[in-house]
């Protein structure tokens, strides 16, 4: 876990709450808050969705390993990533550079849930969503083992809850 700095990276699937914790994570530590997908889509000047029909998943992912390594080390900071960031090796040893790398994890029932009606993510299409998300879940979860100092699940816990309990994980005061 090398870094001077020791930001705290979260990886995890599509809808498990990465960007609510990380919001809650950054305002209580009143640490900069980056996300990546936030940084790509700003690179493009638009939208997931349209990246991925424009310019392909490729391109997304060449930019998402980009803004990921544009990101310092010098300065603690919460850095929350998209679901896919951990598909790319380079990426991962980034990750960890940065500072304890925190998976978050949610039961696929209660994903197959939060991501019924969310028409944002190109990598779900409306037919067979919830087969498409067990497939993902499948061919990522070791992907996200590897990658995680720490995991936890946030089935049945709001951001603030989830905060908590990575906040005291590493010792650091609310
Ligand atoms: C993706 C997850 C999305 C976004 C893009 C691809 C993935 O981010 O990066 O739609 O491959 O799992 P979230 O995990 O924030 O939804």
């Amino acid at each position: 876990m090398a870094g001077a700095a020791r930001s705290i990276v979260l990886i995890g699937f599509m809808g498990v709450g990465k960007s609510e914790v990380g919001k809650t994570l950054a305002k209580a530590l009143e640490w900069k808050l980056f996300d990546t997908d936030l940084m790509v889509e700003e690179v493009f000047g638009m939208p997931i969705a349209e990246i991925f029909s424009q310019f392909g998943e490729a391109r997304f992912r060449e930019e998402e390993g980009a803004v990921l390594a544009s990101i310092g080390l010098n300065c603690p900071s919460i850095i929350v990533t998209g679901g896919g960031a951990v598909l790319r090796p380079e990426n991962v040893a980034r990750m960890r550079e940065l500072g304890p790398v925190v998976c978050l994890t949610t039961d696929p029932t209660t994903l197959e849930q939060r991501l019924a009606d969310r028409n944002d993510r190109p990598l779900l299409p409306r037919d067979n969503r919830a087969e498409t998300i067990r497939a993902l879940l499948r061919e990522r979860e070791p992907h996200y083992r590897k990658a995680a100092h720490l995991t936890f699940d946030t089935s049945e816990l709001g951001p603030e809850e989830v905060a908590t309990l990575i906040l005291r994980s590493l010792a650091l005061s609310r």
